[in-house]
């Protein structure tokens, strides 16, 4: 596919975002559609910097002001939501502030974007269990069933950390990043390059205990965007500390995910099932994978033999998403990438757009047409 093809696939995206900017007149799309709509919501769940973000990317994309400027009226939702600790006790934070506040800091300079950025590192900081060197996923740290309970999707958590390393020069958000990032690499990877959703950790002793799912199909089966946000997070760890055994945890995943993909290239919402399952597809899961994949290609040298290969996956992916997973038949949808899920076990935002595809959809978008700094 050619840049043009993308360059177009783009132009749809903004123009979906147009419309949820005039459809929810300031709120934020709520995690997933119904019936392919966003509805408008507050700042309280873990997925609004999704939308923030996009917009971030729109102004990137277009240098139009009209992108900026909206990003920039939700920074005070951001900075109220971090000021009066509004769904604050979750690992979430770097969801939540990397899209919104650092990609302002990055962007624009602002010091008050830096300020509440720094302000959600600092409550991230707070769910750190020193002795088990991870990061608590969810809930309060003395609820026995949350307790010492990591999961994959944290990874992409640990850059508001690296990054407030970087911009104070105190160690100890890195020390914890990483050391998150090695337990997770340690516990999270299963042998046969599979991975648990969630792994507990006994925060007393140190010691490992056992691996479940929370929204994948089993216990032992392998959650697909547990998977890519394992293919993508270790990643953004390597981006910080260079360490070379992240590139390769990423690797490892990757390799597992794409020997796990159907005909038309995007994943069921579980790796476990294959065509004849009847199974939804996560689109989701696979426009995060196509990120991580990009962004792998970068930093993989000129002269690995795969370095191609993972480029050709990611980019016939992303092919696939754009020309069988997005609401273009839908004219009265303002969602992007249909066909992804939520939670398949809660029965939440099954079959549908989520807030989430439809970010990573455009930044894989965006690293293709142009040269673009990551917000994480
Ligand atoms: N981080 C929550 C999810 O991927 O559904």
């Amino acid at each position: 596919m050619n840049q043009e093809h993308f360059k177009r696939a783009a132009e749809f995206v903004l123009e979906r975002m147009d419309r949820s900017l005039i459809m929810l007149d300031g709120q934020f799309p709520a995690a997933a559609s119904r019936g392919l709509i966003y509805e408008g919501t507050g700042n309280v769940d873990w997925t609004p910097g999704f939308w923030t973000g996009m917009l971030w990317l729109a102004y990137e994309l277009t240098e139009d002001e009209k992108y900026r400027n909206a990003a920039e009226a939700q920074l005070a939702s951001f900075k109220r939501r971090v000021e009066e600790q509004i769904e604050t006790n979750t690992h979430d934070l770097g969801f939540l502030y990397s899209l919104s506040a650092v990609a302002a800091y990055r962007l624009t300079g602002s010091e008050e974007a830096k300020a509440m950025a720094l302000q959600a590192a600092d409550l991230l900081t707070e769910r750190y269990f020193p002795k088990a060197g991870i990061i608590q996923a969810w809930g309060d740290l003395n609820d026995p069933e949350e307790c010492g309970r990591m999961i994959m999707d944290c990874l992409m958590n640990l850059p508001l950390l690296y990054w407030a390393t970087e911009v104070t020069g105190d160690a100890r958000y890195a020390d914890m990043a990483r050391s998150h990032a090695k337990q997770s690499a340690a516990y999270l990877v299963r042998p046969d390059h599979t991975s648990y959703h969630t792994y507990y950790m006994d925060v007393l002793t140190g010691g490992p205990k056992y691996g479940n799912t929370h929204q994948g199909y089993s216990d032992d089966s392998c959650w697909a965007r547990g998977q890519a946000w394992g293919m993508y997070g270790f990643l953004l760890s390597y981006l910080y500390t260079k360490e070379a055994s992240f590139i390769e945890v990423s690797t490892v995943l990757s390799d597992y995910f794409l020997s796990r993909l159907p005909g038309d290239g995007i994943v069921y919402w579980d790796l476990i099932f294959t065509e004849e399952s009847g199974q939804e597809k996560d689109s989701s899961a696979s426009a995060i994978a196509v990120c991580g994949l990009l962004e792998l290609v970068k930093q993989l040298s000129p002269e690995d033999p795969d370095r191609e290969r993972y480029e050709a996956a990611a980019l016939a992916m992303l092919e696939s998403l754009s020309l069988n997973y997005t609401t273009e038949d839908h004219p009265e949808s303002n969602g992007i990438l249909k066909h992804a899920v939520y939670n398949k076990p809660r029965g939440w935002g099954i079959d549908e757009c989520n807030l989430w595809g439809d970010y990573f959809y455009l930044e894989a978008l965006v690293r293709l047409l142009k040269d673009w700094r990551p917000y994480w």
